[in-house]
C-alpha cells in the first residue's frame, strides 16, 4: 500500500516554443497605405498585433480564435484524429483505463505502475462528501434535473473549503503543488459520488458510501455507490463497469470545447476551481454539447420508428428540426469517439439487451450520410449520438446522461485548469465587443417619451387573473 501522506507533482510546462523558421503575415490597410508584418508562430498571428492598425478581430462562437497554447490535446478535426498527449483515443480506449488516462492527462506522461496506484487510492481516498452537502442533496427537490443539481452542488462544495478559494485566503492559493493537487483529488473524488448520490435520491433510496478500502476500481466504485442494496459485498458486471470506464475515456478531454473554455474562462477571474467547474457544469449541460446525449435520446423517442426517419430527414432539412449528435465544430469527418462508442453499444447490449431505438439511430445515421445536406456540410455522427443508447440500455434515467459525461470531462477540465494556472501568456478573459448601438444622447424626461420599444404588458396568467380580481373585489 502506497502511503496516503505522499505526493505526487504535476510535470512542469516547458516554456512557449518558438518555430526555427520564423514565418511571417504581411497586412496593408488599403486606405491609408499602412504595411504591418506580423509573426506567425504555428499558423497563429498574435490579434493584439493587428491593433497597430486599429483593427479588431469579430468572431462570434471563436471559429477561428485560439484562446491558449496548450499542450494536452491535439484533434484533426478534417482526419478525424483525437490524441491525449500524443497517444491516439483508439489506443487509449483499447488498451487504458480512466484513472491512467486521467494522470496522463493531468501531469503529461502515462504513468508506472507505482505511480497508477498511488494515484487511484488517493482519488479514492476523497471520495467522500462533507455531510452538509449529502444534506443540500438531501433538501433538493428528487424531479430536479441531475445537471442543474450537479451545478447546483459544484458551487456549494466551493464553500465547504475555504482554505482553496482565493476570495478568501489571496490570489496565490494555488502556487503551491500541494494546494493544487488536493483540489484535484477533491474534485475527481468526489464528482461521482456527488452524480451516485444525485441518482440514489431521485430513486429515494438511501445514499450507498463509497466502498473505499476495496479493490474496486475509480468506476467499479461509482457503480457500487449507485446500485448496490445495501450490500457492502455487491459487484457490479464487469463488462459494464469496463463499458462505462471507456465511455469516460472518450469524454475526458476534448481541447477548448464550450465547458473547458468555460473552466479556463472563469479561472481567470481568479475565482475558486469548484466554482469554476459549476460554470463549466453549466456549460455542458446545454442541448448543444454535453446535453446532446439526452437529445439523442429524446429525438429518437419522438421520431418513434424507422418508418418516420425518412420524413424526419426532410423536416431537418427544412430547418424545422435539428438531427442531434450530428455535427461538429471541428470534425468536419467522422468523429473517433463516435466509431468507438457504436462498437461499444453492441457489447452492452449483449448483456442488457437490445434497445429497439437503435434500429432509428443507425437508419438515420444511413440517411444522413447519404443525403446532400450533410454531405455538404460534413455532418457526421459525434460522440454523442450512441453514447444515450448505451446509457439507456443500462438503465440510466434519460436526464442522467450528462451527468455521465461531467465525470469523464473532469480530469479534461483539471488539466486546462493547472494549464492555465501556469500560462505565461494567462490574462481575465475580456472579449472585445463591435459597437454598433446608439451615439450619445440627452436624457428625455419620462412626460416627453414615445414608446417606441417592443414591450410586451399583455401577457396575464391564470393565477394573476385571480390575484388581480380578489383584489378589486376586496377594493370594493
Ligand atoms: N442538424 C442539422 N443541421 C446542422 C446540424 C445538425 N445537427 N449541425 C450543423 N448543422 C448545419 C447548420 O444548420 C449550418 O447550416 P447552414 O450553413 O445552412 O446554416 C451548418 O450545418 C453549420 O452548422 P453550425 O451550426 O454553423 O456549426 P457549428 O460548428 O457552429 O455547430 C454543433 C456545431 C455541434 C453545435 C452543431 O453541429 C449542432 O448543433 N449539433 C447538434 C448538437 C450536438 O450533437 N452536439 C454535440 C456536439 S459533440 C459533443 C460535445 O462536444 O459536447
Amino acid at each position: 500500500m502506497v502511503s496516503s501522506e505522499a505526493s505526487l507533482h504535476y510535470v512542469r510546462q516547458d516554456s512557449i516554443e518558438t518555430t526555427k523558421n520564423k514565418k511571417t503575415l504581411k497586412v496593408v490597410d488599403k486606405q491609408t497605405g499602412q504595411e504591418l508584418t506580423l509573426e506567425l508562430h504555428n499558423n497563429t498571428i498574435r490579434a493584439v498585433d493587428l491593433a497597430k492598425l486599429g483593427v479588431t478581430l469579430y468572431d462570434p462562437g471563436f471559429l477561428n480564435t485560439a484562446s491558449c497554447i496548450s499542450r494536452i490535446t491535439y484533434i484533426d478535426g478534417d482526419k478525424g484524429i483525437l490524441r491525449y498527449r500524443g497517444y491516439p483515443i483508439e489506443e487509449l480506449a483499447e488498451k487504458s483505463t480512466f484513472m491512467e488516462v486521467s494522470f496522463l492527462l493531468l501531469y503529461g506522461e502515462l504513468p508506472t505502475s507505482r505511480e497508477l496506484e498511488h494515484f487511484s487510492h488517493r482519488v479514492l481516498r476523497h471520495t467522500f462528501l462533507k455531510q452538509s452537502l449529502v444534506d443540500i442533496i438531501k433538501a433538493t427537490p428528487k424531479d430536479a434535473h441531475p445537471m442543474g443539481l450537479l451545478v447546483s452542488m459544484l458551487a456549494a462544495e466551493g464553500t465547504l473549503y475555504p482554505d482553496a478559494n482565493p476570495a478568501i485566503n489571496g490570489d496565490d492559493v494555488y502556487s503551491s503543488p500541494r494546494a493544487r493537487e488536493k483540489q484535484i483529488l477533491r474534485l475527481l473524488g468526489t464528482m461521482p459520488t456527488l452524480a451516485a448520490f444525485i441518482y440514489r435520491h431521485k430513486m429515494g433510496r438511501p445514499f450507498n458510501y463509497p466502498a473505499y478500502g476495496g479493490s474496486r476500481s475509480y468506476t467499479e466504485n461509482f457503480m457500487y455507490m449507485l446500485d448496490s442494496m445495501e450490500d457492502p459485498s455487491y459487484r457490479p458486471n464487469a463488462t459494464l463497469v469496463k463499458a462505462l470506464d471507456t465511455l469516460f475515456v472518450l469524454h475526458a478531454d476534448h481541447e477548448l470545447n464550450c465547458s473547458t473554455a468555460a473552466v479556463r474562462h472563469l479561472t481567470s477571474s481568479g475565482v475558486d476551481v469548484f466554482t469554476a467547474f459549476s460554470g463549466a457544469a453549466g456549460a455542458l449541460y446545454g442541448p448543444l454539447h454535453g446535453g446532446a446525449n439526452e437529445a439523442v435520446l429524446r429525438m429518437l423517442e419522438k421520431i418513434g420508428s424507422v418508418d418516420k426517419v425518412p420524413a424526419f430527414i426532410e423536416a431537418v432539412k427544412n430547418r424545422k428540426a435539428r438531427l442531434m449528435g450530428f455535427g461538429h465544430r471541428v470534425y468536419k469527418s467522422y468523429d473517433p469517439r463516435a466509431r468507438i462508442v457504436r462498437k461499444l453499444a453492441y457489447q452492452v447490449f449483449e448483456i442488457c439487451g437490445r434497445d429497439p431505438l437503435i434500429e432509428i439511430a443507425t437508419k438515420l445515421e444511413e440517411h444522413a450520410l447519404k443525403d446532400n445536406y450533410f454531405i455538404e456540410r460534413k455532418l457526421y455522427p459525434n460522440v454523442d449520438f450512441y453514447s444515450g443508447l448505451i446509457y439507456k440500455a443500462m438503465g440510466f434515467p434519460t436526464d442522467f446522461f450528462t451527468i455521465l459525461f461531467a465525470i469523464g470531462r473532469t480530469p479534461g477540465w483539471l488539466a486546462h485548469w493547472l494549464e492555465y494556472l501556469d500560462d505565461p501568456d494567462k490574462k481575465i478573459a475580456r472579449p472585445r465587443q463591435n459597437y454598433l448601438g446608439s451615439g450619445e444622447r440627452s436624457y428625455i424626461p419620462i412626460t416627453q417619451r414615445n414608446s417606441s420599444v417592443k414591450y410586451s404588458t399583455d401577457y396575464v396568467s391564470p393565477a394573476e387573473k385571480r390575484r388581480v380580481n380578489g383584489f378589486a373585489v376586496a377594493k370594493m
